[in-house]
């Protein structure tokens, strides 16, 4: 159960500080600023990611993809409560299926206060894009903050990435 007073806390840094810098240090936003609908990993890993989300998260869910585009690998067919969207690029977002809404937001320039309220979501996913988040302990308080207790964050990552960028 959670404790109200340390709701969003961090309690652990992960990362020491060179571990927070890219190789390349250009304006994350800019390098998003056009769409890439491109799968970025294969049929495998995403068939397991789809069969996990099956399992873990109810049907009337309120489910947050964070880090999405156009593609949520929610189950096809399946009626959550609603699906909200976060990404970096609006045209990525808006082709999304799945989303009910979405928003745009530089993790690593404001990785908190985002517009959801505390315990608001049932659900986190997110998909592949964890190793680009160079604040992940505040984006984690801010996770932790939004979901409900006994709410469900599931992250899934590989090692094929935007190397310059993780
Ligand atoms: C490899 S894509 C994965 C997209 C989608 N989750 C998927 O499974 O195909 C990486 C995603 O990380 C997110 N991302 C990268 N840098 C970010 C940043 N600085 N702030 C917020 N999100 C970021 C973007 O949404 C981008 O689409």
């Amino acid at each position: 159960m959670r404790a109200a007073a340390t709701a969003g806390e961090i309690v652990r840094e992960v990362l020491a500080s060179p571990e927070r810098s890219k190789l390349d240090p250009g304006s994350d936003r800019e390098f998003y600023a056009f769409p890439r609908l491109v799968k970025h990993v294969d049929e495998g890993f995403t068939s397991q990611v789809t069969e996990l989300y099956r399992q873990r998260i109810p049907q009337d869910a309120v489910v947050l993809d964070l880090c999405s585009s156009w593609v949520s690998h929610l189950p096809p067919g399946e009626k959550y409560k609603e699906v909200i969207g976060h990404g970096m690029n609006a045209q990525e977002l808006a082709k999304n299926p799945q989303l009910d809404r979405f928003f745009v937001r530089d993790l690593n320039r404001e990785p908190r206060e985002w517009a959801l309220a505390d315990a608001s979501v049932d659900a986190v996913v997110c998909c592949v894009s964890v190793q680009y988040l160079q604040q992940p302990e505040q984006v984690f308080a801010e996770v932790y903050r939004v979901l409900k207790p006994g709410g469900v964050a599931i992250f899934t990552f590989s090692n094929r990435m935007f190397w310059d960028k993780g």
